[in-house]
């Protein structure tokens, strides 16, 4: 046997953890984490016609664009250094139908949208999200059968808009359903179509929260939803008193070949976030939903916070909890405040 030694314990007052908060230098040398932009992805609102940016009324400088706009955004996102977008369409009303069509049609706004940005910005990832809600004109990320949403059917139209999507030519497919099996079932319809280069980020852990209301006021979902047998998405969207189910959430998405993930929202759940990186070690994204988005901007805007501070503040959150990127509609405003740093 060696004899063991240790470090006699560490204590005051030889030990003072204020020496090195002194001084700003000292305080960058032994910072743990660091937010940059290369930590940023975008999500962004994109709806019809030319020209346009339509203010969100619930989201504070957030604005719907038309697909030509969107595309000089995100050149200039690019040109920030922030690596992708996450592109949500606002579907008109019209093209809202029972069995989501329009989410199949091979030019619908989404593939429009993918097919000018790549084109225009082609280094700048393109995320797009798989799920019916923008298409479906109960609100609801599935087909709705019998006043429940159809699991099985649901993830067979996944798969074909997930394969529509990479056809057009985006980067990465993120699920943002919660149907049982869809992971699998998107991966195997990806590679069979030829995509196997076509990533898929899932959304792992998602659930049933409140603060996902103002991003349906800007897809135009919400109202919809309200209106439907299901008033509300908690039999596909996790139980937010859970904390153990989201491992297994992730586990399974990861054994049926999710190369990320997504946790969601984000603040209020930095637990699930550390949890699922301790766990598991794979690339682990949070997300910053439109209600977190809303209560920093309303604070700000009122002067009750200082808003610029606890915006980097909470992206640091993220970092320190695990994050290995986070998904947030203040990306582009971040980016231009840590390249003034
Ligand atoms: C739906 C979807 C939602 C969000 C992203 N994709 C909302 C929902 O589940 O109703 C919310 C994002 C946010 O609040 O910022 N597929």
């Amino acid at each position: 046997m060696t004899a063991s030694v240790s470090a006699p314990p560490a204590a005051f007052p030889r030990v003072r953890l204020r020496r090195l908060r002194r001084a700003p230098w000292l305080r960058r040398l032994v910072a743990e984490h660091r937010l940059s932009c290369e930590d940023l992805i975008w999500p962004v609102f994109v709806g019809e016609g030319q020209g346009r940016c339509e203010p969100i009324a619930t989201m504070p400088d957030v604005e719907r664009l038309s697909c030509d706009v969107l595309v000089e955004r995100a050149a200039e996102a690019a040109a920030l250094g922030i690596p992708a977008i996450a592109l949500f369409p606002s579907v008109p009303a019209a093209l809202k139908t029972p069995d989501a069509a329009e989410a199949l049609n091979p030019d619908n706004l989404v593939c429009r949208t993918v097919r000018a940005i790549r084109a225009a910005v082609p280094d700048l990832g393109v995320i797009c999200d798989v799920a019916l809600d923008p298409f479906n004109s109960e609100g609801h990320d599935g087909l709705v059968r019998d006043g429940i949403v159809a699991n099985d059917e649901t993830v067979a139209v996944l798969c074909q808009q997930a394969v529509v999507q990479a056809a057009a030519g985006c980067s990465a497919i993120a699920p943002s359903d919660m149907m049982d099996g869809r992971i699998g079932a998107i991966r195997d319809a990806l590679d069979a179509a030829g995509f196997a280069d076509v990533a898929i980020v899932s959304y792992a852990a998602k659930y049933a929260s409140a603060f996902y209301g103002p991003f349906r006021d800007a897809v135009g979902s919400g109202t919809l939803l309200g209106g439907s047998l299901l008033g509300d998405k908690k039999t596909y969207q996790m139980d937010p008193a859970n904390g153990d189910e989201a491992l297994r959430e992730a586990a399974l998405d990861l054994a049926e070949g999710a190369d990320m993930l997504i946790i969601k929202p984000g603040l209020p759940y930095l637990d699930v976030l550390s949890r699922v990186k301790a766990a598991f070690g794979v690339p682990t994204f949070a997300y910053h939903v439109s209600g977190e988005y809303a209560m920093l901007k309303a604070a700000a805007q009122n002067g009750w916070l200082d808003g610029e501070r606890v915006l980097l503040e909470t992206l640091l959150a993220f970092k320190r909890a695990g994050a290995d990127a986070i998904l947030t509609y203040a990306a582009v405003e971040a980016a231009r405040l840590l390249a003034r740093r």
